[in-house]
């Protein structure tokens, strides 16, 4: 694979924005160049959120690449929602037409990397981005290190910044006189894990106890997610096998259902954040996915968050590199509309079924009061039904 020296939209970041953007701009006849500090075994191998909404999918779909998401994800046409074992069935598909799947965001990236290669994409792997400057100008230029340890310049007419929460090409953003971050920590995180074990059952379960969250997640007929409420400062060493077993069995388990045990393989803490940068550009310069914002992994709005930003982003780099930058100018406009809906669903969710550690006797009553009113409406189960499947997408294509 021959690397151009100029190329029309230099991508930082081989992850879900940052690869779907490279796919959907050949779609529209833009020449990109991705690059990733990471290998391709990585990118591959490592293991994140879940769930994609209608939206994410129909795109793979209609983009070609959803065939082994419908050979092998788990649809759902409803979730659960467990109140002290008692739990609630949110009709996803009865109460908005769109069902959801269960398709872990390494096979999606799979499924990426495997057609930008099919379609002879630059994908750089093992290759890091040094310097990028240039964006406030006429052009951009991208200082790097191939693989083999050799430094190289690229230019590009734009670049975008798709290289996750700790991306260093943010601060350029907020360093503009209108630029912003907004943040907020959360009191609780997520103990994940992997496990060898059948699953617990088809729809999952999102569980609140007094004791605090868990979820009921799946990866396979034979390997299963679940997450437990837990520490920020856990680490992963205060959770034994049989600690994590009695804390799921005694948040999710009622007299119809028991939480499958095997072998767990694979043990992580999550950090709980809310952040969100506006704009989400600077001249040539464009962030996407949580280079500009993260949201907590509740409702798993990440992945599709970012997704939904690159769709917005695809019609204003088109038509700028025809010579009308009006839509590329927009972008932010158009996307921190959806940054801020998604951070509030997410927040929600998470605010609902966490116990915060430092909660008042009152808040922990009303939480448990808010829940009901939902869970007990059909009008509540409709909301969260429609926030939880998502919107329709930007057009990629407009
Ligand atoms: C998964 C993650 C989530 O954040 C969620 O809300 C549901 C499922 C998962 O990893 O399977």
């Amino acid at each position: 694979m021959a690397t151009a020296e100029h190329t029309q939209v230099a991508v930082i970041g081989a992850g879900p924005a940052g690869l779907m953007l490279s796919h959907l701009l050949h779609l529209r006849g833009v020449e990109t160049v991705v690059f990733e500090s990471r290998s391709q075994e990585e990118v591959e191998n490592t293991v994140r959120a879940g769930v994609l909404e209608q939206g994410t999918m129909k795109l793979m779909r209609d983009t070609g690449i959803g065939g082994r998401m419908d050979r092998e994800a788990d649809v759902d046409e409803g979730i659960e929602f467990s109140l002290d074992g008692v739990r609630t069935r949110i009709a996803l598909t009865d109460l908005t037409g769109y069902n959801m799947a269960v398709y872990p965001q390494h096979e999606v990236l799979i499924d990426l990397i495997a057609q930008r290669q099919a379609d002879n994409g630059a994908v750089l792997f093992n290759t890091r981005v040094d310097d990028v400057s240039g964006y406030d100008g006429d052009m951009v230029t991208v200082n790097y290190t191939d693989e083999n340890g050799a430094s190289a310049t690229l230019t590009a007419d734009y670049v975008v910044a798709a290289d996750g929460s700790n991306s260093p090409y943010r601060a350029a953003v907020t360093a503009l006189d209108n630029g912003a971050r907004y943040k907020f920590e959360y009191p609780y995180a997520w103990f994940g894990i992997l496990v060898n074990a059948p699953q617990t059952q088809k729809e999952l379960i999102y569980a609140t106890h007094e004791d605090g969250f868990a979820l009921i997640s799946t990866r396979s007929a034979t390997v299963q997610r679940y997450y437990l409420q837990c520490d920020p400062e856990d680490t992963v060493d205060q959770w034994s096998d049989e600690r994590i077993w009695e804390a799921l069995h005694t948040r999710v388990d009622s007299e119809d259902l028991t939480v499958s045990e095997g072998e767990i393989f694979d043990k992580a803490v999550l950090r709980f954040r809310s952040a969100v940068t506006d704009p989400m550009q600077r001249g040539r310069l464009f962030l996407a996915g949580d280079a500009a914002h993260t949201v907590p992994p509740t409702g798993a709005k990440g992945l599709n968050l970012a997704i939904a930003d690159v769709c917005a982003l695809v019609p204003g780099l088109v038509h700028a590199l025809q010579g009308d930058d009006a839509r590329l100018q927009a972008y932010t406009q158009v996307a921190v509309p959806r940054v801020w809906r998604a951070q509030h669903f997410s927040y929600w969710m998470s605010s609902m079924l966490h116990v915060a550690p430092d909660a008042s006797p009152f808040e922990l009553h009303r939480r448990r009061g808010e829940l009901s009113a939902v869970l007990s409406s059909e009008a509540g189960r409709r909301y969260l039904a429609e926030q939880y499947v998502g919107r329709e997408l930007p057009d990629y294509m407009a």
